[in-house]
């Protein structure tokens, strides 16, 4: 089965690191659906040069003003964009950003056919049979065609840590988030699991049959890991 791998690259690579990023990645021959989702100012140039799937990190959901230092779904459509993170944890700790907040993004994105990448997760003294659940009834509250969304189930503590669930914990909540989201909004998602992936675990954690994919953080933009993990899948 095709798996999707998301590269999150946040705040990495450098101008004079990009084209040599972009040319080993277009050296990588693989089945799977790859999305890499790169700082926007190198958007442009993954969009013109990159084999694979383009999305960007964040947007803004505003479509009645025009805010300083922000970016539309319109502009993002223009250019080509066929994803967007939504709902990241780093957005929400850093920038306070709301499930209200979260909920309005995930419907312009899909207003404009931009496939939102949903992450959502539960720290490690919360219980998830209870968190996971509320994030996810506020996140897709009025949302329609939510087959289009990809879910991302990243703990919270296992976030750029290195400490990371065993594999049956992981099969655990995902079979209870798939279960879940089929009773209550009656779709059947892909979800991905993030927080510590690495080429030394990811093939137990695809190896997971109801994991869809994995969705990678600080090692995405790692050009020799990036290698050993689409090897490894
Ligand atoms: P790490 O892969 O660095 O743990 O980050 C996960 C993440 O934040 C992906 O969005």
């Amino acid at each position: 089965m095709k798996k999707i791998v998301v590269f999150n690259h946040k705040m990495s690579l450098l101008y004079d690191e990009l084209y040599n990023y972009i040319e080993r990645t277009n050296n990588i021959d693989t089945d799977n659906d790859i999305i890499i989702c790169p700082s926007n100012i190198y958007l442009e140039a993954f969009i013109n040069n990159s084999q694979w799937s383009i999305g960007c990190q964040n947007f803004n959901q505003n479509t009645d003003f025009k805010h300083t230092g922000e970016i539309s779904t319109d502009q993002l459509k223009s250019l080509g964009i066929e994803y967007s993170l939504i709902g990241h944890y780093e957005r929400i700790r850093d920038f306070k950003e709301s499930a209200i907040t979260i909920n309005d993004k995930l419907i312009a994105a899909l207003d404009s056919n931009i496939f939102p990448i949903l992450c959502f997760g539960e720290d490690i003294d919360e219980n998830y049979r209870e968190e996971l659940p509320k994030q996810l009834d506020k996140y897709l509250k009025d949302v329609q065609n939510i087959e289009f969304i990809i879910f991302a189930y990243e703990p919270i503590y296992a976030i750029g840590t290195g400490t990371l669930p065993n594999k049956e914990k992981i099969k655990e909540i995902i079979t209870f988030i798939k279960e879940y989201l089929e009773e209550k909004f009656k779709t059947k998602p892909r979800i991905l699991y993030g927080g510590s992936v690495d080429s030394g675990n990811i093939e137990d954690i695809l190896n997971i049959d109801i994991v869809d994919g994995i969705l990678l953080g600080d090692l995405s933009s790692n050009i020799k890991e990036v290698e050993r993990i689409i090897n490894k899948i």
